[in-house]
């Protein structure tokens, strides 16, 4: 059970329930409400892409207005940013309590850190301004508006003339302005509501929770504001969190959180199902979605965010023509300092926000190719013996892996870079018994560091002054798996340097090629700390609190590492580093893979993974897992084997278990469960080709590797809250993992005027916008086809996908009723990055009129770009299809008997089988050994 009082409620976190009580005191007020924020009329400045000004606080009591610059840019891509600074802080003119070493000003380098690129700003953009507002209009065929109002200060965002975002639309901004601490002696005791504005003012100077006491050196800071989404009924986003995929409701009500969605990096132990509570990582992305229509913010701010969500009937835009019962949803938005930065995508489409927003914060990482096949992992595998053997009955048993894991244990009393001398006498033997089939070993290392005499990494990091501070500037000393610990400031570009000095093969010892890595604990986890993690006022390279950083902190490590795995040895030619971290901040999906902790041996869990992942995966980060089979308990074996059908589906397909449970890797299983597990893992690396692609799409373009139904289907509204089924990328694979005990049936949501066919029967089951109902077996894992697709294959069983590499394919064919279907194949080497230089393949496969063509996905510019290309094409040239395969081919095909293969100019006839389906099942044509060359274009006529 998660323990509730180690982590705050919004009541319990001071800027949380100031920004939450103007909310409601601005409700108190209704249609009578004035924001006290104005955009100055005269300041306004409309230059190329840009429109700046100061935005005026008033005061009640009267005094003088604080000027808050504001700047607004409008970029090609159709993308608005609205940054909201206060000049007072800008100018360092404030005072500092406790002889702070803080730096002044907001907190200004989140986008440093989180965007690969500003954006191009938009050189059509047009601005007029009148005295009551400023109007713009932007984006491609300037199909996008922005009217910003000057008093109060708001924005509208209309898409092709009609109403979609909000800012500022109630009246909920706050931006807590730099004041300095009165004190009032009032009978001795602090007063709790300031007499001019009538606020409370009893969490602006300190804050104690579970013992722990916030100095608060800069006072209250927080920056709040309302964005609404204007007809639009669903919001999703926002993780991580045990929640839905489309988020409910969190001002309480039936079936609604009374709590906030909270975004704080924590550790949190036993996390509970259906929470708004904060996890490990924080991505503050949402989209809103309603029929053919998705918009969505950005909400750019490392400090601790809550976001409010409530659903309003009848929509206040009378302009739109509201689909979904005419239901506003409006979000309230609140971090405890740093800037007022937000982003605005207006869509079209799911497709178009994700890549609006992954141009920004960069796409996800092209992994190596075994990073797609199964690890193994468990709190440990305790010996270098004990991995050597584990690798042997895997083997021994058929069952195909890529890496296996080492947590903290191999370390020699948990000091990092270092090998237990006793457990692990042979680390170079064990991972050369693991390269000797392609295998990988990932080691974990986390950003404590132990705090021992003769270590040489502490020796380091305190000579060279390279660990976080406390708030008297001193290294930061705190608890975690080795005890007394520092942590590395992965924000200090020194730590880099050093922390890359860490990892050559001859400083860590012991590692070879094939070692990557596992950042763990980097939220930070501080066993003694406030809410298991640092203080927020320590104090981080280039004198930043903690509170400003504390949601980037966990990507800074990550960064750090990729880093030192980029230059591991200059000579050896770089290979694509693969880590995986438990925390995240936007932007992370440049750097390796993601998981979502520490969950349960529970259907429950099990059934929650999906919704997680899949959120995951429309806010950019698809590289995304969770420990199968679950980290606390010991599953049955029907959990167990459930839970490897539906990780065969997560894009990051890792086993994990706590080091207090029972052995469980898939040979202990026992009949019929093994089996049945190795069937799931077979099904996983024969897809490989697919899943590769799909990552290759997803490194180019932010598309997630798995879909949820309303990114797949945006006019379907009967789907845009179903969160347990969905698509693997844009192969029409469509799957719906059994996640509950005992299951017999399982029923699939098939939206209308579409077909599918069953993956293992070719069963044909017509699309008509209802459910359909499946047996389910415990060897049946329910995955559809959609008709349409061609989806690549390998079927021959191996040790491990880098033994897959030079196996021909499969091609499998399912065809509309009108005899079509189409897709793709990306293929490279699966390690180096010499596919951006060329050295890769990708296919455009359409099979129409009777003939399959396989042609080269790119255009003839783009195809002779690379130098390394031709080698790669010729290197590949042994590589063919084995088999066609086409689900649903007309009954009159049975007459045919053989189809026509034409590779370059040549053509040959080659045998073709038919079988009838039976009643309710697919005729299947089959075409063995075609002979054609994979990077080469062909047909086959058929
Ligand atoms: C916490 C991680 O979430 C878990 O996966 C790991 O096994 C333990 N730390 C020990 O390193």
């Amino acid at each position: 059970m998660v323990k509730h009082e180690n982590f705050k409620t919004c009541e319990q976190s001071g800027f949380c329930k100031r920004n939450r009580a103007y909310a409601d005191n601005v409700a108190t007020y209704g249609n009578t409400w004035a924001s006290p924020y104005t955009l100055d009329p005269n300041s306004v400045r409309i230059r190329h892409g840009y429109v700046t000004g100061t935005v005026l606080k008033s005061l009640k009591s009267g005094g003088q207005a604080v000027q808050l610059p504001v700047k607004l840019a409008f970029l090609e891509s159709g993308v608005a940013r609205v940054t909201i600074d206060e000049f007072k802080r800008q100018q360092k003119d404030i005072g500092l309590r406790h002889g702070s070493q803080a730096r002044k000003e907001r907190y200004n380098e989140a986008a440093a850190w989180a965007l690969v690129t500003d954006g191009e700003l938009d050189k059509s953009f047009s601005g007029e301004e009148s005295e009551e507002e400023t109007v713009v209009r932007y984006g491609p065929k300037q199909r996008y508006r922005a009217v910003i109002r000057h008093d109060p200060f708001s924005i509208d965002f209309f898409r092709d003339d009609e109403l979609h975002i909000k800012i500022n639309g109630r009246g909920l901004m706050n931006v807590e302005h730099w004041r300095a601490m009165v004190v009032k002696v009032e009978k001795g005791k602090s007063e709790k509501k300031d007499p001019e504005d009538g606020e409370d003012e009893s969490t602006w100077w300190e804050e104690t929770f579970g013992g722990n006491i916030d100095s608060k050196p800069r006072g209250p800071e927080s920056v709040g504001m309302d964005i609404s989404f204007i007809g639009y009924q669903h919001v999703y986003g926002i993780p991580g969190h045990a929640s839905s995929l489309s988020l409910k409701q969190t001002r309480g009500g039936p079936g609604n959180y009374e709590q906030p969605y909270r975004l704080y990096n924590s550790d949190v132990f036993e996390y509970e199902m259906d929470s708004p509570m904060t996890l490990y990582g924080a991505i503050p992305l949402m989209q809103a979605h309603r029929k053919d229509s998705t918009v969505g913010v950005f909400w750019l701010n490392a400090a601790e965010t809550w976001i409010d969500i409530v659903k309003q009937k009848v929509s206040s835009n009378p302009n739109s023509l509201v689909t979904g019962g005419g239901t506003d949803t409006e979000t309230h938005w609140f971090s405890e300092s740093g800037l007022l930065d937000v982003f605005v995508f207006l869509g079209p489409s799911p497709k178009d926000v994700v890549a609006q927003y992954s141009e920004l914060t960069g796409y996800t990482q092209l992994p190596q190719q075994f990073a797609l096949g199964y690890h193994q992992c468990r709190w440990n595998y305790v010996s270098d013996e004990d991995v050597k053997e584990v690798d042997t009955n895997f083997d021994k048993n058929n069952i195909p892996y890529d890496v296996i894991w080492l947590d903290i244990e191999y370390t020699d009393g948990k000091k990092y870079f270092t090998w237990d001398p006793h457990a692990f006498p042979d680390p170079l033997g064990m991972e050369k018994q693991l390269n000797d089939q392609e295998r990988k070993l990932v080691v974990i290392i986390d950003p404590h560091i132990k705090n021992v005499d003769n270590y040489a990494v502490v020796k380091e990091l305190k000579s060279m002054s390279l660990g976080v501070k406390d708030k008297n500037n001193k290294l930061f000393e705190g608890w975690c798996w080795p005890g007394s610990s520092h942590w590395v400031d992965c924000f200090n570009p020194v730590t880099i340097d050093w922390w890359r000095s860490l990892f050559t093969y001859k400083s860590f010892q012991g590692t070879a090629p094939n070692v990557f890595l596992w950042n763990d604990m980097n939220e930070p986890s501080v066993f003694n700390g406030p809410e298991t993690t640092m203080p927020k006022d320590n104090i981080h390279h280039g004198n930043w609190e903690h509170r400003d950083v504390h949601n980037i902190n966990g990507m800074t490590f990550v960064n750090a590492t990729f880093e030192a795995l980029l230059h591991r040895d200059p000579a050896i030619s770089r290979r694509r580093p693969f880590i995986l971290t438990r925390s995240y901040y936007a932007g992370s999906q440049r750097l390796g893979a993601m998981w979502t902790g520490d969950n349960l041996a529970a259907w429950s869990h099990l059934a929650a993974s999906i919704p997680m992942i899949l959120t995951h995966n429309v806010a950019g980060f698809p590289f995304a897992g969770a420990d199968v089979g679950g980290f606390f308990g010991d599953p049955s074996k029907e959990l167990l084997t459930r839970w490897y059908q539906a990780g065969a589906f997560y894009p990051f397909f890792r086993a994990h278990a706590h080091t207090d449970t029972r052995r469980r890797e898939p040979y202990l299983a026992g009949d019929p469960y093994k089996e049945i597990i190795t069937q799931a893992l077979r099904l996983r690396y024969s897809l490989l080709p697919a899943w590769y692609t799909t990552f290759h799409s997803a490194s180019t373009t932010g598309a997630p590797i798995i879909q949820p139904h309303y990114y797949a289907h945006p006019s379907d509204e009967a789907g845009f809250a179903l969160d347990d089924q969905f698509y693997v990328g844009s192969t029409g694979l469509l799957a719906k993992p059994v996640t509950t005990a005992g299951a017999e049936s399982i029923s699939i949501y098939l939206p209308p005027n579409t077909l599918y066919y069953d993956y293992f029967t070719y069963t044909i089951h017509p699309g008509t916008g209802s459910t359909i109902t499946i047996p389910t077996p415990l060897d049946k894992i329910p995955l559809l086809m959609r008709a349409g697709h061609i989806i690549p294959r390998k079927d021959h069983p191996r040790r491990s996908s880098g033994l897959m590499r030079y196996d021909p394919y499969t091609l499998l064919i399912t065809l509309t009723p009108e005899g079509t279907a189409n897709g793709d194949l990306y293929i490279d080497d699966g390690e180096s990055y010499d596919y951006q230089e060329g050295a890769f393949i990708h296919r455009n496969f359409t099979f129409a009129l009777n003939s399959l063509s396989s042609l080269d996905f790119e255009d003839e510019k783009q195809r002779n770009k690379g130098k390394k290309r031709r080698e790669y094409v010729r290197q590949m040239d042994r590589v063919r299809v084995e088999k066609i395969i086409i689900v649903g081919v007309p009954g009159s095909w049975q007459a045919r008997k053989e189809v026509r293969v034409v590779e370059d100019g040549e053509g040959r006839g080659v045998e073709m089988g038919f079988e009838r389906g039976g009643a309710g099942t697919a005729n299947v044509a089959t075409v063995k050994d075609p002979g054609v060359r994979i990077g080469r274009d062909w047909r086959v006529e058929f």
